[in-house]
């Protein structure tokens, strides 16, 4: 007689977007007359640039082609890919990583979730409270986070790093040490970003006590300020206990293509002394058939000189919007973080409210959709994330909507 993955039973409710989903679902049916403008998932509005869309054309044609024709990709990715990663992302901000040790994939959120699976079914896992949910959730999957107390909203086994304003959104060093440590930077959800210090600390940390750092980088484009690291390689010592991940989908607007990478450097070993690549290379070649081949020439177009100015005017673009939403919201006497590295705004929900409260008052009293903070951890009661992913239209009309309310 089979039986279902018991971990996956412990699981609370759905996938916090699939729940506001239905909400808003829900709303629109019951309000056919209503403009819903969502801020809400992090998702992209701006179409694909002009190298990207060509590059996907041209590999089209490729595959109709007898002679250019590709069938599987290589399952870690293409060279051409890899090289131009490795060049741009990390030679050229003095970081050393190789090209055989970037793992081309479907996307940050596949790697994100699939990581632990390198992982002893037994090491403990700490979390930015709040946190991206795919972290713990896949930890609650592989059956590492012990029991889940709904009143705390927590995971007994999981480390949870309480990220405030009174703590500047940088987290505390936990009492009892873990494993296995995520930090995203630029954050999702808070859109505030780790200054080298900070990171340099945190690595410092993980290398003396041989955890390892997971270390989710999917906004690093929105990076605006000098003292702000682009990837975790840019500190000391990150090779030794560091995995990054990235995304094409916040840069390039990839979230309907589908292409992401992680780094596992070949110096990062386990306490026997297993290196984690070999690892992950292994587990690649066994459960995926690599990024299609279209998909990878358009990344590599994103490399291309025309195709770094056409991100970069994407990122301005989506920037102008966090800008829009700070500046008005801040004149209608709210208070907001994030915005300035990071395309999400962190609104801290007035008056005691609490996070879910103020999603349905937003959607309710000015059909607008953002995210509640507490959905993404029990630090996140009291807040409320906007992204500014929107169009601009959009952005400014729902500005003026709250301003309004
Ligand atoms: C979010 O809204 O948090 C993101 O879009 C989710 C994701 O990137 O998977």
């Amino acid at each position: 007689m089979f039986k279902a993955n018991p971990n996956y039973l412990k699981l609370p409710g759905s996938y916090l977007f699939s729940t506001i989903s239905k909400k808003v679902t829900a709303f629109k049916e019951a309000n056919p007359n209503e403009s819903v403008i969502s801020l809400g998932i992090g998702d992209v509005t701006q179409p694909l640039s002009p190298s990207v869309l060509k590059a996907l054309h041209d590999a089209v044609d490729e595959m109709g082609d007898s002679k250019t024709f590709k069938g599987y990709a290589p399952d870690l990715g293409y060279d051409f890919l890899r090289k131009a990663i490795a060049d741009t992302e990390y030679k050229a901000r003095g970081c050393k990583i190789a090209e055989d040790e970037i793992f081309v994939s479907d996307g940050a959120k596949s790697d994100s979730g699939n990581i632990q699976e390198i992982f002893d079914a037994t090491c403990t896992i700490a979390v930015c409270d709040p946190v991206y949910p795919v972290y713990v959730d896949s930890n609650v999957m592989a059956g590492r986070t012990g029991t889940y107390d709904a009143a705390l909203e927590r995971w007994s086994d999981v480390i949870y790093m309480p990220c405030t304003a009174e703590n500047d959104f940088v987290p505390a060093f936990p009492e009892k040490t873990p494993d296995i440590i995520y930090i995203c930077s630029p954050n999702n959800p808070t859109g505030t970003a780790m200054k080298k210090k900070d990171l340099q600390a945190w690595v410092d940390y993980a290398a003396e006590r041989h955890s390892v750092i997971i270390y989710d980088a999917a906004y690093e484009a929105y990076i605006s300020e000098e003292d702000v690291p682009h990837s975790i390689y840019e500190m000391d010592g990150a090779r030794e206990c560091a995995i990054e991940i990235r995304s094409f989908s916040k840069n390039a607007g990839f979230t309907g293509v589908r292409l992401g990478y992680t780094v596992v450097p070949k110096d990062l070993k386990d306490s026997d002394g297993v290196a984690l690549h070999g690892l992950w290379a292994r587990r690649h070649g066994t459960k995926f058939n690599g990024a299609p081949y279209i998909q990878q020439r358009a990344g590599a177009a994103v490399y291309t000189a025309e195709g770094q100015k056409e991100i970069a005017s994407l990122v301005s673009y989506y920037m102008e919007n966090a800008r829009t939403i700070k500046e008005g919201l801040t004149e209608a006497g709210y208070t907001m973080y994030g915005g300035v590295n990071a395309p999400y705004i962190w609104l801290a929900v007035p008056d005691g409210m609490k996070s879910w409260d103020f999603f349905d008052h937003m959607l309710n009293d000015a059909h607008i959709v953002g995210t509640p903070g507490s959905g993404f951890g029990p630090s996140g009661e009291g807040y409320f994330r906007l992204t500014a992913f929107g169009t601009h239209e959009n952005t400014i009309e729902a500005v003026r909507r709250i301003k309004a309310l």
